[in-house]
């Protein structure tokens, strides 16, 4: 993608960043929370949250050049010290030898597939961690038969319907796109092309859950 790509996409998906501040406020205070976020993209809502917890993030995605990006912006955050970011892919088991309080997952499962991502996830998050996930409104009952299946404990969720997803980011895109007429924004264009023919296939859920203990080991 090119810079301008990014900085547009950027400056779009920032109005979206509240969804995720949201999730976070419905998970129980943890001080100094130590952060996981697997498949971040160029990091808008890491950022955000570094704002907002007093923890370490560590962020990931397979994408060289977002992770680029995101490395620059860590920089100039003014929370370089908390924020570790790293090129790598949820597939390698063992990148870290902790794991982790939080582990967000946003717009990652809909690439992998729900039931093949879902374990990776809870490979990384604590016995009694805690997951965040944000992923396409579809299979809404499989995935929470799912959650059942792994030993994890529902808390909360909420949807985006194609409204917010209009108002908040692909109306904004589409602004943006028109002002700097920016022909390399051809995947950007595309994607408003495909919201536009079924907006509803773009509505979006956060789920909330606690890993529990499996009660063999209660
Ligand atoms: C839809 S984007 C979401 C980015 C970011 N989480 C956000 O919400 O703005 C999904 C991201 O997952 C990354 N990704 C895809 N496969 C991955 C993998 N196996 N391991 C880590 N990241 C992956 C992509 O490179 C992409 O940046």
């Amino acid at each position: 993608m090119s810079p301008n790509s990014y900085k547009v996409r950027d400056s779009c998906r920032k109005n979206l960043v509240k969804y995720t501040m949201k999730a976070f406020s419905l998970i129980p205070p943890i001080d100094n929370p130590v952060i996981l976020d697997m498949g971040c993209g160029t990091g808008e809502p890491a950022l955000a949250l570094l704002e907002i917890c007093n923890g370490k993030i560590y962020v990931v995605d397979s994408d060289i050049e977002c992770v680029s990006v995101l490395n620059e912006k860590a920089k100039t955050s003014g929370h370089a010290d908390r924020i570790k970011v790293i090129n790598g892919s949820v597939f390698d088991r063992n990148m870290f030898q902790n794991q982790f309080d939080i582990v967000l997952a946003e717009g990652l499962l809909n690439i992998l597939g729900f039931e093949t991502g879902l374990p990776l996830l809870i490979n990384f998050l604590k016995q009694r961690g805690y997951l965040i996930i944000h992923d396409q409104l579809q299979n809404d009952a499989k995935k929470r038969a799912l959650f059942t299946k792994y030993n994890l404990n529902l808390l909360d969720a909420f949807e985006l319907d194609e409204n917010i997803w209009w108002n908040e980011y692909y109306c904004c895109l589409e602004r943006s796109i028109d002002n700097i007429e920016d022909t390399l924004c051809q995947k950007e264009i595309n994607e408003i092309i495909e919201y536009k023919k079924d907006p509803e296939n773009c509505r979006s859920i956060y789920y909330i859950v606690a890993r529990t203990q499996p009660e063999s080991a209660l």
